[in-house]
């Protein structure tokens, strides 16, 4: 197979042409596949993703799958693909909460963030496949944390280096303090059903502000605005002030690629390196995709609950 790799934004990411997904992918092309991951941190396979089987094959490119943290979203006879939909006909929505910005009440919004920050482990990466595409909006947004740190100020780079944040996941999304647009509203229809979200057991967890990429030794502004709770260590104005500048730098809409998907494409993203937002849908339109997570651990997060993370069984893949 002869790889073509067409630039997807001034930014980051790379759409890859020329690869048959069809069949088992051989050695010389999965190498090309993952170092241009390495070096762009954002893969398009366009309108590849025809079935489960081609999803699951180029996931494993990436590495080993591993069923998402939050279960119930994972397919019943599938854990490995996690299903992320809104359809307006459903009258026991697992999300009924909606958002409302620019003047539009969107299902699906997602503010910047690495996927599962809210637990010790940073997953690898996640190989998303858009199985029914919205009619209007639905976009994806990436981010290059790498470039992130690059636009910080020497003083702003010695002053985060060796701090560290606590996360913690919270269902409402409007309630996130950094990065977030001011403006945004949580909405819930009048005629919504009684609440029916799972609650989630996440204990808040800790993961460095910088981290370094294995391979090319940058140096990561490793910042999960969403999540994101406190500096530890930091008095509350303080840190409140620090991860709103941080927060300011990283989630830049300047440097982001927004996808507008198309039925089937695959995006697969390097969640050590990007942090990703999504732009939801007016409530009127249906969207499906399906997301596998590549498991991973840079070997940095832990529970902030020393007791919690002396039990913690975690496959570490870097040393
Ligand atoms: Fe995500």
């Amino acid at each position: 197979m002869r790889l073509e790799l067409k630039p997807l934004s001034p930014h980051l990411g790379l759409e890859v042409v020329g690869v048959d997904l069809s069949r088992p992918i051989d050695e010389p092309t999965r190498d090309a596949i993952l170092d241009a991951w390495i070096r762009a941190g954002v893969l398009l396979f366009r309108g590849a993703g025809t079935s489960d089987e081609v999803h699951m094959r180029l996931s494993a490119v990436f590495g080993e799958m591993e069923p998402a943290a939050t279960a119930d979203m994972n397919r019943p006879d599938n854990p490995y693909l996690m299903t992320l939909a809104y359809d307006p006909e459903d009258r026991a929505p697992r999300f009924a909460q909606h958002y409302e910005l620019d003047g539009i009440v969107r299902a699906g919004w997602l503010g910047w963030h690495w996927d599962q920050s809210f637990m010790p482990t940073i997953v690898r990466g996640a190989v998303l496949c858009m199985k029914e595409p919205s009619p209007e909006m639905g976009e994806t947004g990436f981010i290059d944390a790498v470039a992130a740190y690059d636009r910080l100020s020497p003083e702003q780079k010695a002053r985060i280096e060796g701090l560290e944040v606590v996360y913690e996941f919270n269902p409402d999304m409007a309630s996130g303090q950094f990065g977030f647009p001011p403006e945004i509203r949580a909405y819930r229809p009048a005629d919504a059903p009684p609440r029916s979200e799972k609650t989630y057991d996440f204990p808040p967890c800790v993961h460095p502000l910088v981290i370094t990429q294995r391979e090319t030794g940058r140096k990561v502004l490793k910042l999960s605005p969403m999540h994101a709770r406190y500096i530890l260590g930091l008095e509350k104005a303080e840190s409140d002030a620090l991860l709103n500048e941080l927060a300011g730098v990283l989630c830049d809409d300047r440097y982001a690629y927004f996808h507008s998907w198309g039925r089937d494409d695959m995006i697969v993203w390097d969640n050590w390196r990007v942090i990703h937002s999504a732009k939801g849908v007016p409530l009127h339109c249906r969207r499906r995709a399906e997301r596998t997570t590549i498991m991973g651990d840079y070997k940095v997060g832990r529970y902030l609950d020393p007791e919690l993370d002396r039990d913690r069984k975690v496959k570490r893949i870097v040393d």
